[in-house]
């Protein structure tokens, strides 16, 4: 665990050193709880695909992929709504990632994503927290996880969705606090 606390530290310089070249900073790049988490969870479970929605300037991107490079193994799926985004996610991690631009609100644009996928390790959402959107992306996507993969959401509290889920399919999940939001766990 030691190493882990030392070679994460250095993940978080290397990601503030990028943030510092960005021309455009936004106050939520601070390390999240949630990116260290994913940098964690990805460090332990060495998953093959990952696949993530909602990217902004690409904190989690960042710290999923620099699991991925010293696993030396897996594959970044990764989605938003806005053309530029993930600025941050340097040339170095980008082969293990995959960014597709996804329309607005578009329900057959995310299913005809998330279609492509069926052995999903971790699906991580963070895109639009809406209750709709939310029900949308989880009642999908977690036909696509495998045994054994894992749901993860940022913003369990911006609507009942994940509530909703886990009571109506009678799940167990673990919960954090993550800046001002909550985040959710759901093993498979
Ligand atoms: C909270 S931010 C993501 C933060 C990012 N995961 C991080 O840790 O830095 C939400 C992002 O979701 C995107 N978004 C909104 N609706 C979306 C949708 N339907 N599908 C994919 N991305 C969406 C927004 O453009 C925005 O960039």
């Amino acid at each position: 665990m030691d190493s882990l606390k030392i070679e994460s530290d250095k993940a978080i310089a290397e990601y503030k050193e990028l943030l510092e070249k960005l021309t455009v900073k936004f106050e939520f790049l601070h390390v999240s709880n949630m990116a260290l988490f994913l940098y964690y969870i990805t460090r332990i479970k060495k998953p093959e695909l990952i696949i993530e929605t909602g990217v902004a300037t690409g904190q989690s991107s960042f710290f999923i992929l620099k699991a991925m490079q010293e696993n030396n193994s897996g594959k970044l799926f990764s989605t938003d709504i806005r053309y530029d985004a993930g600025e941050i996610v340097p040339d170095y991690l980008k082969d293990r990632w995959d960014f597709t631009v996804l329309k607005r609100d578009s329900k057959k644009s995310f299913k005809k994503f998330i279609n492509n996928f069926d052995k999903i390790d971790i699906f991580f959402h963070d895109s639009d927290h809406s209750y709709w959107w939310q029900t949308l992306e989880y009642n999908t996507a977690f036909n696509h996880i495998k045994n054994g993969g894992v749901l993860i959401s940022d913003d369990i509290d911006n609507s009942y969705a994940f509530l909703d889920f886990v009571n109506k399919n009678k799940m167990d999940f673990y919960s954090f606090f993550n800046m001002g939001s909550i985040g959710g766990v759901i093993m498979k």
